[in-house]
């Protein structure tokens, strides 16, 4: 991995941001396909695959299982045989809750899945209640015992199935299984992230039946699938997720035929926009897909930055202090929980008091202790966040907790006086396919030790 130095990132608070930076592939959609090759015996290939952890916690999972792959640059070739074994060990499930999604493919496809239970995290409890209804009412029944769950299903039958709350683990769970369950699934009030219609897309290009119709997805059971990212001429599927639009950046097969590509990961974009919003200066960021972000960007915008997405990407410029504003999160379309540390740091700095509220997961402030060792001003209330603006931050040592609140701790060290050591650097792997080096190569001041 180009990150597996130390486990500190050290960043020194300097100028503006300028030049280009090139977006990866989704870590939130790649995980997800990766699990999907379970449906189909035979060779998928992927590619715009981040370099990160996370992906090789859910290729080391596949291999457990008895597939196997193959990682070369930014590609995945998966073998997956005909038979396999259908347990999720502890000890890697524990690593990556992601893991839970491979329920979903083992029950459809083999009829029996063991999955260690996932624990709770640095976002507070995070139950799986919505994905085992979601898969009992198309036939599978459940047992917990010894911290793992177990499922079985002799065969999965289609049903009308109503969400609750659009959760992205559920619905990517439930749509894995409906792919091949018999008859007609329809999903209501599903999560209508982008990296869902990213996954209808893969489906698809394996031969399912998905699309969204109305406020749902509705799945036509099929008998069998085959492997996905194979075929140049394969047609690019015109399933992706609500305010996707057919351009090359969309998930499907490129030109060159040498596998699925990924879509364009739209939290890191987030972080590369924060880090010109907090620092200044002008920065193109290649393969973003604007039509992903939309609320982002009217916020962004609303603070005072100018943002042009185009097809090719995602033009970023700030050339003054931001303006604070208040910031909701939602289920997309709204505005992303994970994009919250990115717009808490970049409030730190800006005129004005913002009010920020999380509405998906109420425990996910821990990062914010760290800010205030950097001399931020935020209160917490329950759910909320006062975020009022000083002038600059001052570098010190902190930690990341998680992927996303350690990558915005390095944004905030971008925009601080001194130098700011962000310790737990392992964490931000899990996501960010070189975050030093891209942001180096903008001209930050950036090591890792
Ligand atoms: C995914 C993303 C994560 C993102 C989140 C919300 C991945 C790997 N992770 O997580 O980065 O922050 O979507 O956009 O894609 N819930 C239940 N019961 C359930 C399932 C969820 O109560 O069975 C609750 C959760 O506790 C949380 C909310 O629903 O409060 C949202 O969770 P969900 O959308 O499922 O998020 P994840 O799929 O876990």
């Amino acid at each position: 991995m180009a990150q597996s130095a130390g486990d500190v990132i050290v960043v020194r608070g300097n100028g503006g941001l300028d030049g280009e930076v090139c977006i990866g592939g989704a870590k939130n959609s790649v995980l997800k396909l990766i699990a999907a090759c379970l449906l189909a015996e035979g060779q998928h290939v992927l590619a715009n695959v981040p370099d990160i952890s996370d992906v090789s916690v859910m290729c080391e999972l596949l291999e457990a299982m008895g597939v196997s792959i193959t990682r070369t640059d930014h590609c995945l070739v998966i073998d997956v045989p005909a038979e396999i074994n259908t347990e999720a060990p502890y000890h890697l499930v524990e690593r990556m809750r992601a893991s839970i999604v491979v329920l979903g493919p083992l029950l459809a496809r083999f009829g029996a899945a063991r999955v260690a239970l996932p624990g709770g995290d640095d976002f507070g409890p995070r139950p799986i209640d919505m994905h085992l209804r979601a898969l009992e009412s198309l036939g599978a029944t459940f047992r917990t015992s010894h911290g793992d769950i177990s499922g079985t299903a002799e065969a999965l039958t289609g049903a009308e199935i109503v969400l609750e709350y659009p959760s992205v683990g559920a619905t990517e769970n439930v749509l894995m299984a409906a792919v091949r369950a018999k008859g007609r699934t329809r999903i209501v009030n599903p999560a209508r992230e982008p990296e869902i219609g990213d996954l209808v897309s893969f489906l698809n290009q394996m031969g399912a039946k998905a699309r969204w119709a109305g406020n749902g997805l509705a799945i036509e059971g099929v008998e069998q699938l085959s492997p996905a990212g194979q075929h140049a001429s394969s047609p690019r599927s015109t399933a992706g997720g609500i305010g996707t639009s057919a351009r090359t950046e969309v998930g499907g097969t490129p030109a060159d035929g040498d596998g699925y590509r990924v879509i364009s990961d739209r939290i890191e974009t987030a972080t590369y926009l924060a880090a010109v919003g907090m620092c200044g200066g002008s920065v193109f960021l290649r393969h973003a897909v604007g039509d992903h972000m939309t609320m982002l960007i009217r916020k962004l915008t609303e603070m005072g930055m100018h943002i042009v997405a185009d097809a090719e990407g995602i033009r970023a410029t700030a050339t003054q202090r931001l303006t604070s504003a208040d910031v909701a999160t939602l289920p997309y379309p709204g505005l992303a929980t994970d994009y919250k540390p990115f717009l808490v740091a970049m409030l730190t700095t800006a005129s004005g008091v913002g009010i920020v509220t999380e509405n998906i997961f109420t425990g996910r402030f821990r990062y914010i202790d760290e800010l205030r060792r950097m001399g931020a001003d935020i209160r917490t209330e329950g759910h909320h966040a006062v975020v009022r603006g000083a002038e600059r931050l001052s570098g010190a040592p902190v930690r990341a907790h998680d992927i996303r609140a350690g990558a915005a701790l390095v944004v905030a060290g971008l925009a601080a006086e001194g130098e700011t050591e962000v310790a737990g650097a392992t964490h931000i792997d899990r996501g960010y396919d070189d975050l030093t080096g891209k942001l180096a190569g903008l001209g930050a001041i950036i090591t890792r030790r």
